[in-house]
């Protein structure tokens, strides 16, 4: 081959680089401010295939919504007396106390989870939960560790006859799941709970025997 074409085929096999960048992307930047219609209404069900009848995921998850604001309100009854506990028994009710909170929270998940697996809804918000619950509401004041404890405990009283009656009923209807979540949970967290909070206000002497 002459010198003159070999030169030729070398310039074409390494083609010029050119500047070649896209134009900028108009949309390339948070969509902010956006509503749309609901996907889901509060109260349906959206089936999932778990050999449940409609009917029956309706009523588990009507139960566990009830027992989801009555657990999220004694979660955040436990905190609320976390903070403003006050007296000789501070440090011991301040730990213990927030014990119980974190013990509840992780309760709250797995209830609302159950929820969203029968194929409800779960309820979140505080001002749903302020009209959901059973529980009665506590001055936004501080108050004696007496009243406290006394709250609690009937916050878990009320909590434990709810998870019984509930769970007698999911059984009677076949979700096992359901049932197994309410006793093994919620049921045996709270009772344990009472338990641990009801000894506080067991009269007995401190120093002397009586
Ligand atoms: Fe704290």
């Amino acid at each position: 081959m002459p010198r003159s074409s070999r030169t030729t085929v070398a310039r074409r096999a390494v083609p010029q680089a050119r500047a070649t960048a896209a134009p900028p992307r108009p949309d390339a930047k948070p969509i902010t401010g956006q509503r749309g219609a609901e996907i889901q209404q509060f109260g349906t069900i959206a089936r999932i295939p778990n050999g449940l009848s409609e009917r029956v995921c309706k009523a588990s998850v009507t139960a566990l919504n009830q027992v989801l604001a009555d657990t999220m309100t004694m979660r955040d009854l436990y905190k609320k007396h976390h903070w403003q506990v006050a007296g000789h028994t501070f440090y011991s009710l301040h730990l213990l106390f927030d014990k119980h909170y974190e013990e509840q929270a992780e309760l709250v998940d797995t209830i609302a989870e159950r929820i969203q697996t029968l194929g409800g809804l779960a309820i979140a918000m505080a001002a749903d939960v302020a009209e959901a619950t059973k529980i009665e509401r506590p001055p936004k004041g501080r108050e004696e560790v007496p009243v406290q404890i006394s709250r609690i405990l009937e916050a878990h009283e009320l909590i434990c006859k709810e998870a019984r009656d509930f769970a007698g009923k999911a059984d009677e209807a076949g979700d096992a799941g359901t049932n197994d979540l309410l006793v093994s949970d919620v049921l045996r967290l709270n009772e344990m709970q009472a338990w641990f909070v009801a000894e506080h206000v067991v009269d007995t002497p401190l120093v002397r025997a009586d």
